[in-house]
């Protein structure tokens, strides 16, 4: 067992205390970022019936904001946990939405043919991911020319005093031990810069960046 998957095990009972622990995030997590994406979809993809792809997708709270803000794309969600994927396919059927399918695989092996994509995400899954390498050059690979990838993730550079602050209003508003919980996997989190560079080397151009306790990276095939 890999030291990830000792940290987080995906399947069974935590994959539906995962969803559920952040099923009330639509406002504060999910439609903040599904908007972002939609902005940057709008400002360098052409194809007005993008498609989209969210690798690690888990229970697809994303991929159904995104639904509903771009009707007229295709969405594609795919995560290594077949719980994960069945809690986001029994949602999206709930909300009536088709324009997303489902495909378990790993990322760092993404079962999705070359230049696939108009746009890959990825929200909150790449610190947890096995390989980063191998699913960054993945991601390109998935990725059509001029297409974009939009990452947010945890920011494993920011000061560890501020990420303290920033966890008071978790304190407040989940608990303790789910803070606690949260905190242990901030030894997982990533630094931006090296993430932006691997990115770089592969062939992506950097067209916006943002670091705070969450890092986003836009990068352009
Ligand atoms: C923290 S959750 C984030 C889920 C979703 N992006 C969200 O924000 O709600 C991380 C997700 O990554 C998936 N995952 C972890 N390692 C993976 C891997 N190597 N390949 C594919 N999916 C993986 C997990 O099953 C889980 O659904």
């Amino acid at each position: 067992m890999s030291e990830k998957s000792f940290h987080h095990s995906w399947n069974g009972e935590h994959a539906q205390k995962f969803a559920k622990s952040v099923e009330n995030m639509k406002k504060s997590r999910y439609i903040p970022f599904a908007k972002e994406i939609y902005k940057f979809i709008e400002r360098f993809v052409k194809n007005k019936n993008p498609i989209i792809l969210d690798v690690g997708c888990g229970p697809g709270y994303l991929l159904i904001e995104i639904a509903k803000l771009i009707p007229n794309s295709q969405l594609i969600g795919v995560d290594f946990s077949e719980d994960m994927l069945r809690i986001a396919s029994e949602k999206a059927k709930e909300k009536g939405l088709n324009s997303i399918t489902f495909k378990q695989g790993p990322a760092e092996k993404i079962p999705i043919a070359e230049a696939h994509n108009d746009a890959v995400v990825c929200l909150n899954s790449l610190h947890d991911f096995n390989d980063t390498e191998e699913t960054l050059s993945e991601i390109y690979r998935i990725t059509k020319k001029n297409g974009i990838f939009v990452l947010k993730d945890k920011n494993g550079a920011y000061p560890k005093w501020k990420v303290v602050l920033g966890f008071i209003p978790l304190v407040c508003k989940s608990g303790l031990k789910r803070t606690i919980k949260y905190f242990k996997s901030n030894e997982l989190w990533l630094d931006p810069e090296k993430i932006k560079k691997k990115m770089e080397e592969l062939g992506f151009k950097i067209e916006y960046q943002e670091k705070k306790l969450d890092y986003l990276i836009v990068g352009r095939k």
